[in-house]
């Protein structure tokens, strides 16, 4: 098993095992104490692995309550949060009553945020089952739902209290999704972990425990810095300025980390293009996102995506944090203004 302590304002250990799910009641009991507890999860999950965490939470000693939603981004609203927040008050859980998360990044965001806003605050348990979620979602405290106007728009930092990364669940991930997950392991080799980058290129002995412990310590390294998203978190977001752009503009039919594989490419391609990075840079990171059959070149002309990063939240006033290679395990914040962000995307959509 692998434990990595998350050293923040809410400190709490990610306990990364295979097989973990069916010890998750003992361990939050032991960590947590025995509480009444809700599951939230969504109809694919619930389906294949609910019925396990209910019977350690049972066997365990706790109440085991359960929310489902049905899967997918359409979920993570406001209609849903309120219906999970009265489901909550209608069982009358209490202050020290606990919220389990078991799902993706989906049900992580709508669970937190629900944590972080009934009777002000209560505990919640993370239990990631995509690869997206247990190397990223489920780690550093971000929740929050869609609004009409767009992504992530309503939200809270508010930290699990611990969360438990079982790798056997995502053997049942469809071939896409587990994809798609890895164009953020991949953005931890780049920003920081050039041997993460060379373990990559075996996708078929790899120690998926491992890989997922590496990106979890490099993500609480950051956050323990920088929780509030002020400065050297923003790193996190290599290849995210150009992604969100192109899943905005695909209406999210786009998975995020396949936007995520494109907007990197367009970071690196300016990075090479200026001198700021080895010239053969992009191509060693474009050879490793096509390895996991993610896409490499955007499907959007760069004016396309310059009008959707322009109402990004990652802008303040006229300036843009950009995340941009030096090197393989290197990556640096570059603070552009608006008319030089058009140049970076137009230099990064270059074949
Ligand atoms: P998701 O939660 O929608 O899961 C993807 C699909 O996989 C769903 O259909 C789900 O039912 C299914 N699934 C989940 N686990 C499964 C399993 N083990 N076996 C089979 N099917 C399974 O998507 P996601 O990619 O996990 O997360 C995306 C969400 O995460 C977005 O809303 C994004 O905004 C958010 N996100 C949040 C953060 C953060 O820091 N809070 C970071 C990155 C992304
Ligand atoms: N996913 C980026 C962050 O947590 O900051």
């Amino acid at each position: 098993m692998k434990s990595i302590h998350v050293q923040v304002s809410k400190p709490y250990d990610v306990l990364i095992a295979r097989g973990i799910l069916d010890e998750a009641g003992s361990r939050i009991a032991a960590a947590l104490g025995h509480s009444r507890t809700m599951i939230v999860t969504d109809d694919t999950v619930d389906a294949l692995y609910a019925a396990r965490l209910e019977k350690s939470l049972t066997d365990a000693g706790m109440a085991a309550e359960k929310f489902v939603i049905p899967h997918g981004e359409a979920s993570k609203n406001m209609r849903t949060l309120t219906a999970l927040l009265e489901a909550l008050a209608e069982a009358a859980f209490s202050r020290g009553d606990i919220l389990i998360a078991l799902g993706g990044g989906v049900v992580g965001d709508l669970t937190g945020f629900a944590a972080a806003t009934f009777l002000r605050g209560v505990r919640y348990v993370g239990i990631p089952t995509t690869v997206l979620a247990c190397v990223d979602s489920s780690v550093g405290g971000k929740t929050a739902v869609d609004l009409d106007a767009g992504k992530n728009l309503a939200g809270a930092f508010w930290h699990p209290s611990m969360v438990l990364c079982d790798p056997d669940t995502l053997s049942t991930l469809a071939p896409e999704v587990r994809a798609d997950g890895f164009a953020e392991i991949i953005k931890y080799g780049m920003i920081g972990d050039a041997a993460l980058f060379d373990m990559l290129h075996h996708p078929d002995t790899m120690d998926m425990e491992e890989i997922i412990a590496r990106c979890v310590q490099a993500k609480a390294d950051i956050v323990e810095q920088d929780e509030l998203d002020n400065g050297l978190r923003k790193l996190l977001n290599y290849g995210h300025t150009a992604g969100h752009a192109i899943e905005a503009n695909s209406d999210f039919s786009i998975m995020h980390g396949h936007g995520v594989a494109m907007g990197m490419m367009i970071a690196a391609k300016y990075a090479a293009g200026r001198g700021l990075c080895p010239a053969d840079l992009p191509a060693k990171q474009e050879a490793l996102i096509r390895l996991y059959n993610l896409p490499t070149q955007s499907p959007y002309p760069p004016e396309t995506l310059f009008a959707s990063t322009t109402r990004d939240k990652k802008r303040m006033k006229n300036k843009i944090d950009i995340v941009i290679p030096k090197q393989i395990g290197e990556c640096v914040l570059l603070r552009l203004d608006i008319a030089e962000l058009k140049e970076f995307l137009s230099e990064g959509c270059t074949k």
